[in-house]
């Protein structure tokens, strides 16, 4: 059997990483957090009293940073473990804002395909079926109703000690959705060739047993 590239890409808060690293570890593939890189950039602008708002600030700042990931998924900014700090609600927004900017895109697409080339990688994001990995052999829109969305995002920051007002996260999600569908530059949309996955009614097993059956089958055929 072959190992394959996945790509899963939905809107914000769909629960697309939590089945991504359960299915990556199931499969022994490498996940990347695409998300996880656009939120460093937001969370660096923000700690540099970079202005959001000024494209060609926040391509300036592009050469200062560095991003890696280890195996336990944690994510480091010039060497500085940010995993937690780049959840919060304010990096959330801030990294909507700036991956709408095309040097900030180019600058994390490189990377993400330099990471994907070790050969059984799975991907979430926004463009990864569409832009990142055009060729993977299982892209799948996971996509699940803004209610359930934002109460499962209710439940993990209550959990990760964070703010949690039901509405304000709705809210959010809801002008997330629409900065991220509606930006020029790689708007989220699904790819022609993606399989659907609404989630709004399936648990966090189902799904990862429907993206696993799936991604045995591409793996069968090579
Ligand atoms: O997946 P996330 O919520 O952590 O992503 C944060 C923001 O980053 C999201 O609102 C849009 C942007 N993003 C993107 O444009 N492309 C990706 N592949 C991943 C995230």
């Amino acid at each position: 059997m072959k190992k394959i590239s996945i790509a899963i890409d939905g809107p914000s808060a769909a629960g697309k990483s939590s089945i991504a690293k359960i299915v990556a570890k199931k499969l022994d593939y490498v996940y990347i957090d695409t998300g996880a890189m656009y939120r460093c950039v937001g969370y660096y602008c923000l700690q540099n009293n970079i202005d959001l708002n000024n494209e060609t600030a926040v391509s300036a700042i592009l050469k200062n940073i560095k991003i890696t990931m280890d195996s336990n998924n944690r994510v480091y900014l010039n060497e500085h473990d940010v995993s937690d700090q780049i959840r919060q609600d304010e990096v959330s927004m801030s990294a909507s804002l700036v991956s709408s900017y095309q040097d900030v895109r180019e600058f994390l697409v490189k990377q993400q395909r330099q990471m994907s080339n070790v050969g059984g990688v799975i991907l979430d994001g926004r463009d990864i079926g569409t832009v990142v990995l055009p060729d993977a052999k299982l892209k799948i829109y996971q996509n699940a109703s803004v209610e359930t969305r934002a109460k499962r995002r209710f439940l993990e920051n209550k959990q990760r000690g964070l703010s949690a007002d039901l509405e304000t996260i709705k809210k959010d999600i809801e002008q997330r959705d629409y900065q991220d569908m509606n930006r020029k530059i790689s708007p989220l949309k699904k790819a022609d060739d993606a399989i659907v996955l609404d989630t709004s009614n399936l648990s966090i097993d189902e799904v990862v047993n429907e993206v696993l059956k799936l991604a045995k089958q591409r793996e069968m055929e090579g």
